[in-house]
């Protein structure tokens, strides 16, 4: 059973999407533990509800960023993680992190990669006349919000959409976008070509997502 360790920040409905997913479909994974830098994240209580080890790291506690980096790297490894799964987790991570955990740390974004790294993705997107909106993920490299895409899901802006009535629709694509990554994650069905990620089965890459 692959062993994966997820990291929020706050709510963490992709992390429920996740946990009930991985049952619902019977994954050779398991999400073992949800780790936070804040302890009132409300995923986190969540995680507890359903059994699942949850342990917070205060960013506050630590002078430097890699003295919080390297806590929160002991925390994780404490749980022997195949997979650790940025979720909504809103802390920029060091390249000493970055570094190991390379090729089994995964982040989900929500714009449409290279578009739109950062904060305030809806509200850019919007400004830019954007005709579609979405989310990736990607394998997480030291640049911000960069690295090799596993899978995208695009998302219609409709006239009148607010960056709050974008996000909404944005979100609910999150939350079949993540689970099938890494799905395909924990089967080994993902490979590394340089920047590309290949799934081994073929199965498509992308989402679109219209009905919402
Ligand atoms: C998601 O939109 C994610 O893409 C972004 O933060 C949000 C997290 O939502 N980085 P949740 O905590 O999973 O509900």
């Amino acid at each position: 059973m692959q062993r994966i360790v997820v990291l929020i920040s706050g709510r963490g409905s992709n992390l429920e999407a996740i946990v009930r997913q991985s049952v619902a479909q019977d994954w050779p994974g398991r999400v073992v533990a949800v780790l936070s830098h804040k302890a009132d994240a409300g995923g986190l209580a969540w995680a507890a509800g359903q059994g699942i080890a949850t342990a917070a790291v205060d960013h506050r506690a630590h002078a430097t960023r890699e003295a919080f980096d390297t806590a929160l790297a002991d925390a994780i490894d404490a749980h022997r993680p195949d997979w650790v799964v940025l979720a909504g987790f809103m802390r920029i991570l060091g390249d000493g992190f970055v570094q190991r955990y390379a090729g089994r740390l995964l982040n989900i974004h929500p714009s449409l990669l290279p578009a739109f790294p950062g904060l305030h993705t809806h509200r850019r997107a919007l400004e830019a006349g954007c005709a579609v909106a979405g989310a990736t993920v990607h394998f997480v490299t030291p640049a911000l919000d960069h690295g090799p895409i596993v899978a995208q899901a695009a998302v219609p802006v409709r006239a009148g959409d607010t960056p709050e009535t974008l996000a909404v629709r944005v979100l609910a694509a999150e939350h079949r976008l993540y689970p099938m990554a890494l799905r395909w994650a924990v089967r080994g069905r993902l490979r590394l070509d340089g920047q590309r990620v290949l799934q081994l089965d073929g199965e498509p890459q992308h989402l679109f997502c219209e009905e919402t």
